[in-house]
This record gives structure tokens, C-alpha cells and sequence, in this order.
């Protein structure tokens, strides 16, 4: 499933991204400097408990951020070509077209009055003038069969459709004018956990066919392993970790990756849930240091005064951790596991 990341072509490049909102008692760093790449074919799951700023951060790369949200600063590479910054008409033509994005909640604001077919065509006719109209019919059709649904769907409207169906039209908008990426924002929450497999099922269906690549934000680590390729683990603003998807789960390097993956229920393992207490500093003030060395069990001096770097420790796996320090040979320790340490 994973080859090496060097290997890979690279469709969308994220370097130093910052996202703040403005308000009265001071600037939330809402993002705050992340540094990804996603590459061909390639689901990216991003993970982090509530707050920690997955929806700004894809707010951020589709430039979608509004007031009191401002990006600060950053660099957005789409197929090499740098997105953030450029005028709002050039954005349009990008965004559905090349970047989709199916926002958190995205199934409670097709809008009630109109058919479905009618929003799908609205989003096409949008982006491809009048020329599209001919054979609109057959390729919303297509596009209700490529995520699953009937037919009939084309002339009801959102109100008469399941919340897993509701969820599918989202995902037939975003494919509508084969985007090379797609960020699916929380697409298979607040849905039964069928549904939400049958959800997740789709996107993964789409993916498949379509060849694109994707962000998958959520937070159920179980379905991530089962969806996504590689994962980036976010903390207050911060991803803290980043590697194939086996690696969270079997060898998680960053405290936090651990803590996240200790707290996934297993029938085979019964033992008592970590209860994880969430972001405990301000967002508006954040520690100098490593973000999360308020929550940290191995928290160190220089945690409380150094930013760490992200390291590549194993192959394709980065993380941002003091505990991690490069020998001489170029492999990295845990300085833990040296004698004096624990
Ligand atoms: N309009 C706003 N004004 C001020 N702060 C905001 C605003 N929107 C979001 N925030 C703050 O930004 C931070 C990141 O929020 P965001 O919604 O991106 O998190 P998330 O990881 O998507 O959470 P969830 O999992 O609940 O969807 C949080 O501290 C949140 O309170
Ligand atoms: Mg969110």
C-alpha cells in the first residue's frame, strides 16, 4: 500500500500554514505552522481531537477562511503551482475543479429547496458555461451511480433522503469536475455506524476510480485505518506526527500518536480506556516549547523552552519530539531507553 513517499508524485505541497481568528481577548493560532505533502492516489487521514484545527486547516488550503479567521502566512503548492494569495477568480476556477472540498456538516446545507440534481448541475454549469447543458442529465446520473445511488435521487430533494444519502450527493458535488484533490471534512460523522461505513466505503470507491488523492479529516481512528494511507496527527494547531498508516497504529513515536491509539477500544484487549482530557493551554497562548508538554507523561526540561523539529526517525515517519535524538550512525533513539534516562 505504502511505497516510499520519495518515490510518489507530489499533487499538493503545505509549508508553515498559519490560521488565526481574531478576538477580543487576543489572535487563536488555530493552525499554527503545519507542513505536509500529499501525493498521487494517496489518502491522507488528519487526525486530532476537537479544537485542534483540522477544519481551519483545510479552511486554509482552500482559502475559504473568512472573518474573524485570517491566514497569516504560508505556502500552497497545488500540482506546483502556488494557490495561496491568487486573485478570487482564479480560486474559483481552481476550487471544485481541482481542490473540492466537502466541509464538516456539508449534508446540512444542501439547500432544501432544490432537487438534487439541481445543485449538482448548478455546481457543473458553474465552472463549465452553458456548453455543459447537453449531456448534463447522463453525467449527474453517472455521477449518483459512481457514489451509490439510485436513479430516482436525481429528482427528490435533500429532505426526502437519509443522512447517508444526503452525505453521497455531498461526495457526487465534490467529484463532479474530477478534482485532483479532494479534502472530505468529517464526512462520516454524526451518521450510524453502518452508514458511516457505507460513507466511508463510497469516498473509498471514488478514490479508486476517479484516481485522486485526498485529506480525510475525522476522528475515528478505527475507521482511519481501514481508509487512509498514511496519517497526520494534529495537536492545538500543530501535526505533531506524520506516517503510514501502520506505523500510527503498530509503533506510534509522537506521545500524543500514542495516547490517541491507546484510546481505540479493542474486544480483544480489554483494558480501561485512557481517558484523554483534551487541549488543556489557552489557544490564544500557547507554551513556549513543545505544544503538547502540558498532557506529556515524559516531558522534559528543554520540552518547556525548545520547539522540536519534525525528524524523520524511521522512513516516512516524522515526528516533532524531544525524545527522539539522531546518533551518530544517522538511526535515531528513544532517549529514554538509554540507561539513566528513565
Ligand atoms: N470563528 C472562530 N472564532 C474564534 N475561534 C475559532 C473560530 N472557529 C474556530 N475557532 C477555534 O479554532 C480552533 C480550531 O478549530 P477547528 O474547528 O479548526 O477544529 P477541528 O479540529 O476541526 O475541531 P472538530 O473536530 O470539533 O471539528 C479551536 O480552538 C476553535 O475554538
Ligand atoms: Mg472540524
Amino acid at each position: 500500500m505504502t511505497e516510499p513517499k520519495s518515490a510518489s508524485t507530489r499533487v499538493l505541497k503545505v509549508r508553515d500554514l498559519r490560521v488565526y481568528y481574531e478576538t477580543p481577548k487576543g489572535d487563536v493560532l488555530a493552525v499554527n505552522g503545519i507542513d505536509f505533502d500529499l501525493y498521487e492516489g494517496e489518502t491522507l487521514g488528519l487526525v486530532g481531537e476537537s479544537g485542534s484545527g483540522k477544519s481551519t486547516a483545510a479552511m486554509g488550503i482552500l482559502q475559504l477562511v473568512v472573518p474573524p479567521g485570517r491566514i497569516v502566512s504560508g505556502e500552497v503548492l497545488l500540482e506546483g503551482q502556488s494557490i495561496l494569495g491568487l486573485p478570487d477568480e482564479a480560486l474559483r476556477q481552481i476550487r471544485w475543479a481541482k481542490l473540492a472540498l466537502i466541509p464538516q456538516g456539508a449534508m446540512n446545507s444542501l439547500n432544501p429547496t432544490m432537487k438534487v440534481s439541481e445543485q449538482i448541475k448548478d455546481v457543473i454549469l458553474a465552472h463549465e458555461g452553458k456548453e455543459a447543458k447537453k449531456e448534463i442529465k447522463a453525467r449527474i446520473l453517472e455521477l449518483l451511480s459512481t457514489v451509490g445511488l439510485p436513479g430516482r435521487v436525481y429528482d427528490m430533494y435533500p429532505h426526502e433522503l437519509s443522512g447517508g444519502m444526503k452525505q453521497r450527493v455531498c461526495i457526487a458535488m465534490a467529484i463532479a469536475l474530477s478534482p485532483t484533490v479532494i479534502v472530505a471534512d468529517e464526512s462520516t460523522s454524526a451518521l450510524d455506524v453502518v452508514v458511516q461505513r457505507v460513507v466511508a466505503q463510497t469516498l473509498l470507491a471514488v478514490k479508486r476510480k476517479l484516481g485522486v488523492s485526498m485529506i480525510m479529516i475525522g476522528h475515528d481512528m478505527g475507521l482511519m485505518a481501514q481508509m487512509v494511507d498514511r496519517v497526520a496527527v494534529m495537536y492545538a494547531g500543530k501535526i505533531v506526527e506524520i506516517a503510514p498508516v501502520q506505523d500510527i497504529f503498530i509503533d506510534p513515536k509522537h506521545p500524543y500518536s500514542q495516547l490517541l491509539i491507546a484510546s481505540v477500544p479493542s474486544l480483544k484487549e480489554r483494558k480501561p480506556l485512557k481517558i484523554t482530557e483534551g487541549i488543556t493551554h489557552d489557544p490564544r497562548n500557547p507554551p513556549p516549547g513543545c505544544i503538547f508538554q502540558l498532557r506529556c507523561p515524559f516531558v522534559m526540561d528543554k520540552c518547556r523552552v525548545q520547539t522540536p523539529p519534525m525528524q524523520e526517525v524511521k522512513p516516512d515517519q516524522l515526528v516533532a519530539c524531544h525524545l527522539y535524538e539522531k546518533t551518530e550512525d544517522g538511526s535515531f533513539i528513544n532517549v529514554r531507553d538509554v540507561v539513566g534516562n528513565t
